[in-house]
């Protein structure tokens, strides 16, 4: 496949325009210097974090996959989970609150006495926050509301942590189109991995389009082994 077909399959597949593309792609000369004095490798950063939306962050590419299904779907609130500071939970506040939808975060914690940071972004985004004492009570937690809510009548759209679903991941299939335009193909990406969606769809677009760029994902929380099985299955799920 090559990076113009990749990107005419992308665009039949529906999503909402949360966030201006490209991102800048900006060298970090300082810190190639610190690494190899002299002059390291060329080390650039694609500036995710420079997504005005929702305070931004890669959460936001995958919720614009995610979120357009929800909204063809005809959801009035959108439903998910994440610890109390959760990136994805405040990226998926904003999308609701951009969207007139509901928003209805399981957060896996205490729920703080005062608010701050994306606590209190979800909080002034309108988002209902439904504490959990640990990770594993989330999904079970999600759907219960769901049913509730159906139940009243209301159309609950559940995503499950960090949107990190083939769906999903399609935001980072994207993100790589989007990079070949700004530079050639990298030796490697390095980013950050979690719930295995942003991992999964850089591994899906260097496959699709045969590149050599290695991805090595650093986690912030689980072991490598079960974040290796969840982005293979998530890669699978893209097909
Ligand atoms: C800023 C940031 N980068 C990367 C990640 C990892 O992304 P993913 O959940 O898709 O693995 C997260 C999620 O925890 C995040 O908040």
């Amino acid at each position: 496949m090559t990076p113009a077909s990749l990107r005419d399959a992308l665009a039949r597949v529906p999503s909402l325009p949360l966030a201006p593309q490209p991102t800048p792609v900006e060298p970090m000369r300082r810190l190639a210097a610190a690494i190899v004095a002299g002059g390291g490798p060329r080390l650039l950063v694609k500036r995710d974090d420079a997504i005005a939306f929702g305070f931004g962050g890669n959460k936001v590419r995958k919720l614009a996959f995610v979120a357009a299904r929800a909204q063809a779907e005809g959801a009035d609130t959108l439903i998910t989970a994440g610890g109390v500071q959760s990136n994805h939970a405040r990226a998926t506040a904003a999308t609701a609150a951009k969207l007139g939808m509901r928003a209805v975060l399981v957060a896996n914690g205490t729920a703080p006495e005062k608010p701050t940071a994306n606590a209190l972004l979800d909080a002034l985004l309108g988002a209902e926050v439904v504490y959990v004492k640990t990770r594993d009570e989330r999904a079970p937690k999600m759907r219960e509301i769901a049913d509730r809510l159906r139940a009243d009548g209301g159309r609950p759209f559940e995503i499950p942590i960090g949107a990190s679903t083939p769906l999903g991941a399609l935001g980072y299939v994207q993100a790589v189109v989007e990079l070949l335009d700004q530079i050639p193909a990298p030796d490697v990406i390095v980013h950050a991995t979690s719930s295995a969606g942003t991992q999964a769809g850089l591994v899906a677009a260097c496959r699709l389009l045969d590149l050599p760029t290695r991805i090595i994902g650093i986690s912030a929380d689980d072991p490598a082994a079960s974040i290796q099985t969840q982005v293979r299955t998530i890669v699978q799920g893209i097909g």
